[in-house]
């Protein structure tokens, strides 16, 4: 693990949930309905998720990140018996317009401002992405909203992070690529891009192939790290 900038960095991309939306802030806005076990629900509907996308990606079995999150929220919501009508749409639009971090909009800014590209590299639809960028105002923030639907796998599948060379057309250390998950994060780093891994959560080092560049709690530390 490095400190001081990163050198040779042409665009930033950044993993969406969980980097740049906050996947708890669906469930947190069903409080009224849920209670105490907002936190709960979300870090099981999260939890499952994933294993879902990691299983479905080993058996060949693609299904897009709209059913997954579906079929992970029914797993979730019958695991801690919350069994309420209209709940799990209500959930499910909600995922659509998840809050975005607090300093996500300025640090858009000064990276485009100092002009770096920006794009979106995520397990998330096509509707998904274009849904969270605008339910946000971050229109117009993004050169390119770049969908795992393109590749048919899910993260950390090197084909995945392969988009993001293919569109930008740059070499993968040109690239310095931002997610909040550790996995996510590794992956990259294998993969070959730069990498600040932006880790809210406090979480251990992963034991896995990639060695990520940076380290920050918040993304307010990404525009100093690139020259912003
Ligand atoms: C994504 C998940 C990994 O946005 O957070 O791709």
């Amino acid at each position: 693990m490095g400190t001081g900038p990163l050198t040779g960095v042409k665009a930033c991309v950044f993993d969406a949930y969980g980097t740049l939306f906050d996947t708890a802030s669906a469930a947190r806005r069903c409080a009224d309905e849920v209670g105490d076990q907002a936190g709960p629900l979300a870090a099981l509907w999260r939890e499952k998720q994933l294993a879902y996308t990691w299983l479905r990606a080993v058996q060949g079995r693609h299904a897009d990140f709209w059913q997954v999150t579906g079929d992970a929220l029914d797993f979730a919501l019958e695991t801690l018996g919350i069994d309420r009508p209209g709940l799990r749409e209500r959930l499910m639009e909600l995922y659509l317009t998840l809050e975005s971090y607090p300093e996500v909009p300025e640090v858009l800014r000064r990276l485009r401002a100092a002009g770096l590209r920006t794009a979106i590299l995520s397990n998330g639809t096509p509707r998904m992405l274009e849904a969270l960028v605008a339910g946000a105002g971050l229109q117009g923030q993004f050169d390119a909203l770049l969908s795992v639907e393109q590749a048919g796998v899910y993260k950390p599948d090197a084909r995945v992070y392969q988009l993001a060379l293919d569109t930008l057309g740059l070499p993968a250390r040109a690239i310095s690529f931002q997610s909040s998950n550790g996995w996510d994060a590794y992956g990259a780093s294998a993969f070959g891009m730069q990498v600040v891994w932006c880790n809210r959560a406090g979480q251990r080092p992963e034991r896995l192939p990639g060695a990520p560049d940076r380290v920050v709690a918040t993304l307010a530390a990404l525009p100093a790290l690139v020259g912003a």
